[in-house]
C-alpha cells in the first residue's frame, strides 16, 4: 500500500494507524470478504461488515484490512478509510481483549454513569479511547444504548450489563480480567471483542438466543396490558390515491 494515500494534515486528528502494519488477514480472510460482499445486491454495500470481519482479526482497523476491503469490492484504498474513520464503531488502534462502555449520555449520568465512568477510569488507569498496557481492556464513553430503563448501563463488547454501580462494576472487571465466565444481564455469555465482531461481521457464533434479551423493566408496559386485556387499536386500512 502506498502510505501518500493516507497522509494526514491532521496527525492528531485519530486517522488510521500506518505506523503498525502487524497483521493477521489470511486469504481465509479474504474469501470470507468476498462471501460478505455476495450477499448484497451492490457488493459495496458490505464495507461495514467487512470492516467488523477485519477488526475481528486484527483488533482494529488495520492498513491492510483497508487494503483487502478496497481490493475485493474495486473502490480504493482513501474510500475505504473515509468510512472507517466516520464511525466511532471503527478502532484504529488496537482495542482490548474486552472493550468496556459506560453509557454517559444525560439519562445514566444522573443516575450515576459519570461517577460510574470516573471509577472505571481509575481502576483501568486509562481514559476513554485508551486500551490498557497488557491489552486486556480498552475504554469508550459511549452514548445512549437504548437502555435508559437499566441506567446506568455498561457494555462489554456490546453485550449490556444493566444497573450498574461501582461495586457490580468492579466484580465485572475483576471477573473478566480472571478469565472467569461472566454473562451480560440479558444478554449472551461474554466472549470478547473480537469474537463479537465477528458476529456482527455476519457470522453467527450460535449465542444470539442465549439470556433473556429483554429486561423486565422492558415490559413492564406488556405486562400491565396483558393484566388489563388491553390491546392495541385496529390499524386503519390505507387509504388508495383514488379515494384521497
Ligand atoms: S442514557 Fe444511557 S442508555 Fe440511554
Amino acid at each position: 500500500m502506498s502510505g501518500h494515500e493516507f497522509q494526514s494534515f491532521f496527525p492528531e486528528s485519530g486517522g488510521v494507524d500506518l505506523t503498525d502494519q502487524a497483521t493477521n488477514i489470511t486469504d481465509e480472510t479474504i474469501e470470507e470478504m468476498r462471501q460478505l460482499a455476495a450477499r448484497y445486491p451492490q457488493a459495496r454495500s458490505a464495507l461495514l461488515p467487512m470492516l467488523h470481519l477485519v477488526q475481528s482479526v486484527d483488533g482494529r482497523v488495520s492498513p491492510r484490512g483497508i487494503e483487502a476491503c478496497a481490493e475485493v469490492l474495486g473502490i480504493s484504498a482513501a474510500q475505504v478509510s473515509g468510512v472507517a474513520t466516520f464511525y466511532t464503531m471503527y478502532k484504529r488502534r488496537p482495542a482490548g481483549k474486552h472493550h468496556v462502555g459506560v453509557c454517559v449520555t444525560a439519562l445514566c449520568a444522573v443516575m450515576g454513569g459519570d461517577a460510574l465512568m470516573e471509577h472505571v477510569e481509575d481502576k483501568l488507569g486509562i481514559h476513554p479511547g485508551e486500551t490498557t498496557a497488557d491489552g486486556t481492556f480498552s475504554l469508550e464513553a459511549v452514548e445512549c444504548n437504548a437502555a435508559c430503563d437499566f441506567a446506568p448501563v455498561m457494555m462489554v463488547n456490546w453485550e449490556f450489563m444493566d444497573n450498574m454501580d461501582p461495586e457490580k462494576a468492579d466484580r465485572l472487571l475483576d471477573d473478566l480480567a480472571a478469565g472467569k465466565p461472566v454473562e451480560s444481564t440479558r444478554g449472551a455469555t461474554i466472549t470478547s471483542w473480537k469474537e463479537a465482531e465477528r458476529v456482527i461481521a455476519g457470522f453467527p457464533d450460535g449465542r444470539a438466543d442465549e439470556g433473556p434479551a429483554a429486561g423486565g423493566a422492558s415490559l413492564v408496559g406488556l405486562r400491565i396490558a396483558n393484566e388489563r386485556g388491553w390491546t392495541a387499536p385496529d390499524v386503519p386500512a390505507p387509504v388508495s390515491e383514488e379515494e384521497k
